[in-house]
């Protein structure tokens, strides 16, 4: 049942809603656009603030679908299986030749729904973070790097221990950011790169 589980939070985790949503709306192949990433932060790089905010909606609440009905419909630990595989289905997708995003929105979908207060305390660094910045990987980074100190602290260790598999993850998937941040590059949310 946890195989069946994976698979099919897998497949969830892989719709790219940002390539679907931009090409419903006529916006372009957004991996032509900006960083060519299939994140909300690249669409709002077409200009179109409708379809970014879609995008981050419907990427935070794939993760957020699949813990929640793993949760409803089979058992905890399901939960914990189907959020980390929606989050590998976003950043290597089936549909995309495993070419997929960098998991941010739907990291947080999925720390949100197996932790609610764990998940507060990611975004609202993300929220901050971005505030004071301005620039949405830096805030990524920040965010999922406290991420396992947030579930250590609450006293979940398994917790801490599996989003410090999802916080290298998230950095791997943000090596071109991390070089744009160090060079001083890295643009500023809605700019392009
Ligand atoms: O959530 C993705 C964000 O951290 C970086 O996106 O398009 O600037 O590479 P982008």
């Amino acid at each position: 049942m946890l195989i069946l589980t994976a698979i099919l939070a897998y497949l969830l985790g892989s719709v790219p809603f940002g390539l679907v949503i931009t090409r419903a709306l006529g916006l372009g192949d957004l991996r032509q656009i900006g960083s060519g990433n299939i994140g909300a932060t690249n669409v709002l790089r077409t200009g179109h603030k409708g379809a970014a905010l879609a995008t981050l909606v419907c990427d935070v609440g794939k993760g957020a679908a699949a813990v929640l009905l793993a949760r409803l419909l089979i058992s905890e630990d399901a939960a914990w299986v189907a959020g980390f595989a929606a989050f590998l289905g976003h950043c290597y997708p089936l549909y995309l030749g495993f070419k997929g995003g960098k998991g941010v929105a739907t990291f947080l979908g999925t720390v949100l729904a197996l932790a609610w207060p764990v998940g507060l305390a990611v975004c609202g660094t993300w929220l901050v973070v971005a505030a004071v910045s301005r620039i949405s990987s830096l805030a990524a980074l920040v965010a999922a790097a406290l991420a396992p100190l947030y579930a250590w602290y609450a006293g979940l260790s398994w917790f801490a221990l599996a989003l410090v598999a999802m916080a290298a993850l998230i950095f791997l998937r943000h090596r071109a950011n991390i070089e744009r941040l160090l060079s001083g590059q890295e643009p500023r949310i809605g700019k392009k790169p």
